[in-house]
């Protein structure tokens, strides 16, 4: 690990040099690896930022009563395994702050019980349901708030999901960049509504889990000392990466989380470049950054970067040491860090905190992570104090029922040859593991790290222990005996020889489950490293299929994943007469799939990416083996906007089930597109300066103040605190190299405080950006006809072509969920904003719609566009 001030600096900035850590002039040779331009100084609040100014205020009010060592407590995280939460920062006990609680997950509170389970966001993402995504998340805050979380570690729009094989695709939306979008802020507004602060992560890039931190390649056996370079060009952040993270930031976002990879060769959570400009600058915001778990990698060039908050605070789990903490009420008091930047760290960390609605009395955290037994050490690496740690508070209200319709919801029917709704059938036969239990239990495997029984959550930090899990086999049985149904289940799939006499019966409707399942780096299931290793069922899945479906005539296939599958053998069998992609559902997985197969809910989801024909057909994938000798391994982002249907469309490669593809059990017309023109006026660059940067009361360079107070209470082991532990700077630095003097390595610009020129693209105190983006320029009207016998929902869809010769041939802009009665028509209403209607100009460095004929279209998925419309 690179631990120094003197590389951290370099590698934030200059290509030249960020090539030389850890490559070989020789490999530099080959090719010349892609660089982040600097970007210094780091932006200060702006007092009068729309949804801020408030929360300014309080914080402002507080921050300017604060000490440099409280100052430098809000910023630090404790240590990892410190205290209770997976991350927290230190306390202010003079004023009657606790510590901050930074904790997991986005599908739930992590580690704890007596909490629920939520369909994952790419699964509520396949609702195409505004209100649904919001309901979810406030649901989801205000489980954290009960638990006594500050920052609830999620929503997630990085991973976007470039490549289908990547880990954690499932804990964001979709690799479409608006519905991402619409995911991530409706998550964020319902989180922060419920009084906790969300978490918008992780920034930026962070497209696979293979090389993500060269310590866990290295356990993997891969020599390389540096992580992955995600190198992304500045059209394709813009128009893809960063666009939801725009929307997350217009949502009020009071956190966001930089990434473990490098962007363009520097490191994401001290690349001045992506959080100083892109972030802070151009989309305005006002919260605070926070690292990746041991994604921080120097000291004062990451505060210079802009971060904000260090993550759990230790320069490595469990050293005792950190880059901020004592060095960081250093590098203050010596000048290297500028008194505004620290002020302003702490002064964003407070406006998130109290914009979301919280007073410094909040309640204590009731929970333990590292245990639930109820007594134990606070301190769980310590082992010290030990006290009552988990209260076991019941935080899930009734969201159960919100879970089981979410993720019936969420269910996408991909085929339907008539199987389907079912009706009291005669005969039941349910097949697979992936419809029974974790015979050890749905919790057994830690961090959900392996693939028994059905799949209801992906691995890794990303999930949260089940209060209960519903299997498909108890609800469906259930089911079954109301109905007076018969049923038989087979819970395995390597039981060829039962499963053929069961399914080879009169009068059955044999339902297989199978599943494929991903999850974070750090935990390998079955040779998968996180990131998938193929793209095809587990365990046999495909045999199970193509068996069942060739001795049973009425088979009907639901499938839980992390993502697309290949369906390609079987799908299109005539005996295979329903297909449903049930996705990853939570703790009601059984009675939400039970909804749907029998019609309880008619479904509407539609699929949040593309099934292709074959693993090669999306044209992007994980990168499995490092590609720059001990380097950091380079991903090139090549295909620019091109991924999932936008390649497909582009390339004609083929596929099975497109974007935005699903069923109802009724059917729907199309007519009458109407496209009105708004008068929204020109765009108008923002123009002027910033103010001064603040600063917030004074502190004494004596550093005899600073010293450990050893008399008020005790040095808890590899606990990271703000003091020095003598009074003598470079040894309370514990670090060689201090001293260095700070013009011989801190950026130019990095300490000026002086008045800053805004952003043309950047907003007037709008965050998102400039506020003329989001003028809605023209309104889309269509009317969409119940044409069948059941009451549905439909989810049409707007899409436009931009038009330029390096465009998409089509993207999704907006779209609506609409109950229609059969026989009755709704109007579907739909708009385009300027930014829907731009393309990010790299030399103007704005947003600018093109002379580029635009079209509309309005439709049922991305390649039904039954509509369409040229725009004047
Ligand atoms: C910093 O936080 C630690 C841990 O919560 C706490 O013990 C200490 O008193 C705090 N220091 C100051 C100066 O507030
Ligand atoms: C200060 O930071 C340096 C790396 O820049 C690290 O080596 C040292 O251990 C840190 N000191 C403390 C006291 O945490
Ligand atoms: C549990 O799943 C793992 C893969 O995650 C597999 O290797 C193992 O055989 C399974 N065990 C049982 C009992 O199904
Ligand atoms: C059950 O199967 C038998 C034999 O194929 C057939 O005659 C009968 O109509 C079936 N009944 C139903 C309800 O499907
Ligand atoms: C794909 O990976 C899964 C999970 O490791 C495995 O069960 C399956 O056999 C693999 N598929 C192929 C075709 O190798
Ligand atoms: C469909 O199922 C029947 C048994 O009901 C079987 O005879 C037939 O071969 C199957 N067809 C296919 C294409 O698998
Ligand atoms: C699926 O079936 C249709 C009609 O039977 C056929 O035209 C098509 O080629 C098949 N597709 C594949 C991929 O087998
Ligand atoms: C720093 O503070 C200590 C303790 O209050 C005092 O003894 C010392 O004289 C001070 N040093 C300076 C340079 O003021
Ligand atoms: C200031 O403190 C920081 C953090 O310990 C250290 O890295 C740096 O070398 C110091 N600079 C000077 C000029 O003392
Ligand atoms: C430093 O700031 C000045 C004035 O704002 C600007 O002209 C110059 O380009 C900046 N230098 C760097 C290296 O960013």
């Amino acid at each position: 690990m690179k631990s120094t001030g003197l590389l951290a600096f370099l590698a934030s900035g200059s290509p030249a040099i960020a090539g030389i850590v850890g490559a070989s002039p020789q490999q530099l040779d080959k090719r010349a690896l892609a660089s982040s331009d600097p970007f210094y100084p780091s932006p200060w609040m702006d007092p009068a930022a729309d949804g801020w100014a408030e929360a300014y205020v309080k914080a402002k009010a507080f921050v300017s009563q604060l000490t440099l060592l409280e100052k430098v407590n809000l910023t630090t995280g404790v240590g990892w395994e410190a205290e209770q939460c997976v991350g927290q920062s230190g306390s202010i006990p003079r004023l009657g702050l606790r510590s901050l609680c930074m904790h997991d997950s986005p599908v739930g509170v992590r580690g704890s019980d007596y909490n629920s389970v939520f369909p994952s966001g790419q699964t509520t993402a396949a609702t195409f349901d505004r209100n649904l995504l919001k309901k979810r998340g406030y649901a989801m805050g205000e489980e954290a708030k009960g638990k006594g979380i500050t920052v609830l570690l999620g929503p997630v729009a990085g991973p976007i999901g470039r490549a289908p094989e990547g880990g954690r695709n499932w804990e964001g939306f979709s690799p479409d960049p608006v519905l991402t979008g619409v995911g991530i802020a409706e998550t964020i507004t319902g989180i922060q509504d419920a009084g906790t602060i969300a978490c918008a992560k992780h920034f930026i890039g962070n497209e696979q889990e293979h090389f993500r931190q060269a310590g866990e390649a290295k356990g993997y056996g891969f020599k390389i000392a540096e992580s992955l370079s995600s190198n992304i060009d500045d059209k394709t952040m813009h128009e893809l990466y960063l666009w939801p993270f725009a929307d997350a930031v217009r949502a009020g976002v009071g956190s966001v989380m930089c990434s473990y990879n490098q962007v363009n060769n520097s490191y994401a959570c001290q690349n001045s470049k992506l959080i100083n400009d892109l972030l802070k600058n151009e989309l305005g915001f006002q919260g605070f950054v926070m690292s990746d778990w041991q994604a921080q990698h120097t000291g004062a060039a990451s505060a210079a970067a802009g971060l904000d908050m260090t993550m759990p605070g230790d320069t490595e789990f469990n050293t005792g040491l950190s880059f901020w903490g004592t060095n960081l009420t250093l590098g203050v008091l010596n000048g290297t860090v500028p008194e505004w930047r620290i002020d302003d760290m702490a002064l964003r960390i407070m406006a998130a905190y109290f914009k979301v609605g919280k007073t410094v009395d909040q309640p204590p955290i009731n929970f333990d992570f590292w245990s639930l037994d109820t007594y134990g050490p606070v301190h769980w690496v310590a082992k010290k104090g030990y006290q009552q740690i988990n209260f076991h508070v019941d935080v899930r209200a009734d969201h159960g029922t919100l879970i089981r319709e979410l993720a019936a919801k969420g269910t996408v029917l991909l085929k339907n040859t008539g199987s389907l709704p079912l009706n009291k059938p005669k005969f039941l036969a349910v097949i697979g593991a992936d419809a029974g239990p974790n015979l050890r239990g749905p919790n057994s495997c830690s961090d959900r790290g392996c693939d028994n029984g059905t799949l209801a959550m992906g691995w890794g930090s990303g999930t949260a222990n089940f209060p209960y899990l519903v299997t498909p086999d108890s609800a469906l049985q259930a089911q079954a005996l109301a109905d007076g149904s018969r049923y038989e289940s087979v819970l395995t799939n390597y039981a060829a020889t039962q499963i053929k006499a069961l399914v080879s019966q009169a009068n059955v409707t044999a339902i297989v489950f199978v599943n494929a399942d991903s999850g974070e780096g750090y935990i390998n299931v079955d040779g998968n490293e996180g990131d998938r290793k193929n793209l095809t069922l587990w365990a046999n899945g495909d045999d199970l299929v193509k068996n069942v479906s060739s001795w049973c005539s009425n088979t009907i296939v639901v499938i839980h994943s992390t993502g697309p599958v290949l369906v390609t053998d079987w799908y299109n069998s005539t005996n295979v007469t329903a297909i449903l992609w049930a996705g990853i559902p939570g703790q009601e997985s059984g009675n939400s799939i039970t909804d749907v197969l029998y019609g309880k809910v008619n479904p509407f989801g539609r699929s949040p990416f593309t099934w292709g024909a074959t693993r090669e057909s999306y044209g992007t994938d994980v990168l499995y083996t490092p590609n720059n000798g001990a380097g950091a391994p380079q991903q090139d982002f090549s295909e620019g906007v091109f991924i999932d249907y936008r390649y497909f469309d582009k390339a004609n490669t083929p596929l099975i089930y497109e974007f935005g593809y699903g069923l109802s059990y009724t059917t729907f017309s199309y007519s009458n597109l109407k496209v009105q023109k708004a008068n929204s006026g020109p765009y108008t660059p923002t123009t002027g300066k910033t103010a001064r940067a603040p600063t917030f009361g004074n502190f004494s360079t004596n550093l005899t103040d600073y010293v450990f107070p050893s008399d008020e209470f005790p040095y808890i082991y590899e606990y990271i605190y703000p003091y020095l532990n003598v009074s003598d700077a470079k040894k309370a630095s514990a670090d060689p190299q201090y001293g260095q003097t700070a013009a011989q390595f801190l950026p130019p610009n990095a300490t000026d405080g002086s008045p800053q020129p805004l952003l043309r693209s950047a907003g007037k105190s709008s965050p998102g950006g400039n506020s003329k983006l989001y003028d809605v320029l023209y309104t889309i009207t269509a009317d969409i006809k119940n044409t069948g016998s059941l009451a549905g929902d439909e989810v049409p869809q707007l899409y436009l072509s931009l038009g330029g010769a390096d465009d998409p041939k089509v993207v999704l802009r907006d779209f609506d969920r609409i109950r229609i009665q059969p026989g009755k028509t709704a109007q579907f209403r739909a708009t385009l904003t300027r930014r829907d209607l731009s393309n990010w100009d790299t030399t103007v460095q704005d947003w600018v719609v093109s002379n580029a004929t635009k079209t509309v279209y309005v439709g049922r998925s991305s390649r039904k566009l039954e509509l369409k419309a040229t725009l004047s």
